[in-house]
């Protein structure tokens, strides 16, 4: 586990590991004064993945959040912010212990992760247990804001139904009614195309096989061999970070793209275009983001984070800018006291946020409510087509929360 602490404040002490870091910021608060010592810093814990084939989508969460908490003076609702980074690796099997060292060793206040729905499900029933405060920055699990949704638990990106449910119309739209579907055999991948098809057929189209491999492999040739026997009228797919470059390179390799045209929920072609290169262009997906959405706050944050990284925003840059931006408003209500827990929740609850990707708040189960839209991988960027869906709500099936 890749485990760094930063020290705020005072002196910048630079990067400490493990123990050493832990005592130096438990030794700290004894020597304030208690007026002081109110203030002290809130306790962020990063638990992303910053290896494996959703490291960089890890990385720009972190960044995104980082660039929030920055343009505030490092303050957010008058309390300083320290952090704790967890690499997950995308691993579930190792998510309890990982989650568990944030809350129980490292004492966060807060915790903000993951991007797997699998490695997210184990931090939520820790979140639950403890009733941890945790701010989900991408991973769509379905349950998480479904059965397993808690007044403690919030989510600023998606849940997998939402970006994928729209593409069941524009498809079925588009003349197109035999599809195949090809994803990873983990929630993410089931939720995606599950939701695909229950629009899809819905509209009357009909789904003529539904392909599979084990996350994160990458051994597609089998199943492009199946799609080329198949013929269907296009594909639907759910793949992202490192994956989705080799499926998008290894579709068009195979010439399949000339022909059957593929689709997917825009985490296919969201911060990868550059990998992926001419293999991708001309694709349609849709996702709750495009490159050149012209909204004042889009532009302000696309410049920022380019001033900061040198690299282009993205989906999930923007997914760590306001899970920030949830935490702020959050903090802003308690004068910056997160004990103050219920009126802090009841803040973020009702939070209508100025995103980057349009008008952001959040329903009954704390899951976004916003607009999906249709884009076009055109000029190596994700562009605006439509909204294909305005202000779409996740049904939030099982969530028993008031
Ligand atoms: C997920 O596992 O929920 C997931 C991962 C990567 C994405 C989207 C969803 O881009």
């Amino acid at each position: 586990m890749t485990h760094r602490i930063l020290l705020p404040g005072l002196t910048r002490r630079g990067l400490l590991t493990g123990a050493a870091g832990a005592a130096t910021l438990a030794v700290a608060p004894q020597l304030r004064s208690p007026a002081v010592a109110q203030k002290a810093p809130l306790k962020v814990g990063l638990m992303l993945p910053y290896t494996g084939t959703y490291a960089k989508l890890g990385q720009f969460i972190d960044n995104g959040f980082r660039l929030y908490v920055e343009q505030k003076g490092g303050k957010l609702g008058g309390r300083e912010i320290t952090f704790v980074q967890v690499d997950d690796e995308s691993k579930p099997e190792a998510a309890t212990d990982n989650m568990n060292r944030l809350v129980g060793r490292e004492k966060v206040d807060v915790v903000v992760g993951t991007v797997h729905s699998g490695v997210a499900m184990a931090m939520v029933k820790v979140a639950r247990d403890n009733n941890t405060l945790l701010i989900i920055p991408n991973a769509g699990a379905n349950d998480a804001t479904g059965p397993q949704c808690a007044a403690n638990i919030f989510r600023t990106s998606f849940s997998n139904w939402q970006p994928s449910y729209p593409m069941g119309k524009v498809v079925f739209d588009a003349g197109l009614k035999n599809v195949a579907t090809i994803t990873w055999r983990y929630a993410a991948g089931a939720e995606s195309t599950g939701a695909f098809k229950e629009n899809f057929t819905k509209q009357g189209g009909k789904i003529v096989e539904e392909m599979t491999l084990p996350f994160p492999e990458v051994e597609f040739q089998a199943l492009l061999t199946r799609i080329a026997t198949l013929k269907p009228d296009a594909v639907f797919s759910f793949f992202a970070g490192g994956g989705a470059v080799k499926f998008v390179k290894d579709y068009a390799a195979a010439g399949l793209n000339k022909t059957i045209p593929l689709y997917g929920s825009g985490f296919l072609t969201d911060g990868v275009l550059e990998a992926q290169g001419e293999a991708a262009n001309g694709m349609k997906t849709t996702l709750h983001y495009a490159d050149n959405l012209d909204n004042p706050a889009n532009k302000a944050f696309l410049a920022a984070f380019k001033a900061k990284t040198k690299m282009d925003g993205d989906i999930y840059a923007v997914q760590g800018f306001d899970s920030a931006a949830l935490l702020d408003v959050g903090l802003n209500a308690v004068g910056g006291d997160d004990k103050a827990r219920d009126k802090m929740i009841d803040a973020m609850a009702k939070a209508k946020i100025d995103s980057p990707r349009g008008p952001l708040s959040f329903n009954k189960a704390h899951n976004p409510i916003q607009h999906i839209y249709l884009r076009e991988v055109r000029n190596g960027r994700n562009e605006f087509v439509s909204i294909a869906h305005e202000s779409l709500d996740d049904p939030a099936r099982g969530c028993r929360m008031a």
